[in-house]
């Protein structure tokens, strides 16, 4: 999207005035390590070449106006923030970004805003923590609030799961802004320190499938994964006192011969994930880093059959799009994101993606009468502020 487009619509909606504060933040693939990052174990996603932008200009008084483009509409709030509730709406974000830097800082007066973005909405890219971030980047900016940059990725997710009510660790809002130009991140979410790894793809593309099913299982499926890793969690403490096992990442292979007979069958399928995904994290870092990416898409596969199979979180649909793709030439794919619905990764060789496209969403068609979409995505910058000659 082309910078400084919510600058526009905010002087052709809300009038001329003084510059505005303007950031921008993309949304994220996690290219590998699903349903890792609330078990302390490893993930590598990457930024994507979509965003939200958002424009915040202070006013005198103490009301907030902020114009959406996607909703086509204004919404109007105004302080304090401590009496703000959700609503369900985009605005839950703007509130909860709101409430959480009121108490870190100073907001002594309203502010008129504009967003715009491009990030496909619910299809699994992450637009709700590019919004968060962007928002919590143009407001601690406009009102010179000071925050480490963790602090502000942490208080994103904060927000999400405490103000807006969805449960998520904390890759995307990580992702998001700690995401580079080329790169994909490697975040340990035990340590929360991350280093950068160059995603050269030379010949390849990075297609995203969006299987246009949202189940209602999502939310409550997440959870219980989320209980059940959990509940495993304590049973491992029990078997392993001697090991003080922080999260189930802290497991190995050769642990679980030990931790088997205390584990329900059930119990022990999503620890052999974790395990085998943390596992499937380093090797496809290494993989990246010999420029193979036969072996790269070997685990894109081997991940997706573990979230299958032991995790339990995928669907015919993403089986589907997923299985079309090893038929057809694509050297790995996987679901992405929390699963039960949303997007598949496919990575495949540049010479094929315009018959992959047009063959996977014809097939996606003959089966399921839903009309999939293809999103070609590239690692791309991560969050940031503009400056007047940015834009
Ligand atoms: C969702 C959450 C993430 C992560 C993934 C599963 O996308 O927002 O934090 O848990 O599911 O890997």
């Amino acid at each position: 999207m082309e910078r400084g487009r919510s600058t526009r619509l905010l002087v052709e909606h809300l009038g001329e005035g003084p510059p505005p504060v303007v950031a921008r933040a993309p949304g994220r693939v996690n290219l590998i390590g699903e349903h890792t990052d609330y078990n302390g174990g490893c993930v590598l996603p990457f930024a994507i070449d979509r965003v939200t932008e958002v424009a915040l200009r202070p006013r005198k008084d103490e009301k907030i106006r902020v114009f959406a483009e996607r909703t086509g509409a204004e919404c109007t709030l105004a302080f304090p923030a401590s009496q703000f509730r959700p609503t369900g709406g985009w605005e839950d974000y703007l509130k909860g970004i709101l409430a959480f830097l009121s108490q870190r800082g100073r907001i002594e007066h309203g502010f008129d805003g504009a967003v715009a973005g491009d990030v496909p909405l619910g299809a699994g890219l992450s637009s709700s923590a590019s919004l968060e971030i962007a928002l919590a980047i143009g407001i601690s900016r406009t009102y010179k609030i000071d925050l480490p940059d963790l602090e502000l990725v942490k208080g994103c997710q904060r927000v999400e799961n405490e103000f807006v009510g969805t449960s998520c660790g904390i890759m995307d809002q990580y992702a998001s802004f700690f995401g580079r130009e080329g790169l994909a991140v490697l975040l340990d979410t035990s340590s929360l320190a991350h280093r950068y790894i160059p995603l050269r793809l030379h010949g390849m593309s990075l297609l995203i499938v969006d299987s246009r099913v949202r189940r209602s299982l999502a939310t409550s499926g997440y959870n219980t994964r989320r209980k059940e890793c959990e509940r495993a969690l304590i049973l491992v403490q029990k078997a392993l006192p001697d090991r003080k096992i922080a999260s189930l990442s802290a497991l190995t292979e050769d642990d679980l011969e030990q931790v088997d007979p205390t584990l329900p069958p059930l119990l022990l399928a999503r620890v052999r994930h974790v395990i085998g995904e943390n596992a499937r994290v380093l090797a496809a870092v290494e993989a990246l880093e010999r420029d193979d990416h036969r072996a790269l898409g070997a685990l894109l596969f081997a991940s997706h059959s573990s979230l299958r199979d032991l995790y339990e979180v995928s669907t015919p649909e993403l089986d589907f799009l997923v299985d079309w793709g090893r038929e057809h030439g694509a050297l790995g794919a996987r679901l992405v994101g929390g699963g039960f619905g949303g997007i598949t990764l496919h990575l495949v060789p540049d010479g094929i993606k315009a018959d992959y496209t047009a063959g996977i969403v014809d097939a996606y068609r003959s089966r399921f009468g839903i009309d999939a979409e293809v999103i070609e995505v590239r690692p791309g910058p991560g969050a940031e502020e503009l400056n007047r000659e940015d834009y």
